[in-house]
């Protein structure tokens, strides 16, 4: 198998929109039910590459194709917010690229100095729910029963290894 790479870039990169154009074709029926919250068709897919405006996008290359994505949005709800939307092309799951794309989106969104970051999935989404303990991100009461909502403060962290001193918390 070919290396595969990530790479965080804007969305303004040149032949980005088609290489997540065919890699969002590429989803199945439950995959794209569970990276949209919706059943969407082929042509729903093509005008969502055309148009997605994430902020950072960090893809997983192999071979120059686009086999995972992670887009980061700026929260227009709330002031220093991002919210991940996730998918890996159905052949390449399980190995660990899901998880590698959550962790370097939550790098990229500290670095640009975003304070929160959020992401939704459907609650039966298990992989979902696998990457963001992993993540160390906190549920959140996401307002609707078949959503889960979880959150992670990127600014402002409390040290937890400092919280857990002998009988007394010395940093917050
Ligand atoms: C969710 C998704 C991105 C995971 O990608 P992935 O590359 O397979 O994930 P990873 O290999 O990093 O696996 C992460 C964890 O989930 C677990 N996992 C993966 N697929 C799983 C499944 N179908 N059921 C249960 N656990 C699963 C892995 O075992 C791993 O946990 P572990 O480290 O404790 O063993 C992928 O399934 C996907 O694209 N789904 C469709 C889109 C979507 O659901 N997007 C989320 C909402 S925007």
């Amino acid at each position: 198998m070919a290396a595969i790479r990530l790479v965080a870039h804007s969305p303004a990169e040149p032949g980005w929109r088609d290489r997540l154009k065919v890699h969002l074709l590429g989803l199945g029926p439950d995959s794209r039910v569970n990276r949209f919250f919706a059943w969407v068709s082929d042509a729903q897919v093509e005008r969502y590459a055309a148009t997605a405006a994430p902020e950072i996008v960090i893809d997983a290359l192999e071979d120059g194709a686009v086999i995972g994505v992670a887009e980061v949005y700026r929260r227009p709800d709330m002031a220093g917010a991002a919210e991940i939307a996730l998918s890996v092309d159905e052949g390449h799951r399980h190995a660990g690229i899901g998880q590698a794309l959550v962790d370097r989106a939550l790098d990229e969104g500290r670095r640009r100095g975003f304070a929160d970051l959020f992401f939704f999935f459907r609650k039966s989404n298990r992989a979902m729910q696998r990457i963001a303990d992993h993540a160390g991100m906190e549920p959140v009461a996401s307002g609707d029963p078949g959503i889960a909502e979880v959150h992670a403060r990127l600014r402002g962290q409390v040290d937890r290894l400092a919280l857990v001193a002998p009988g007394r918390v010395i940093a917050l």
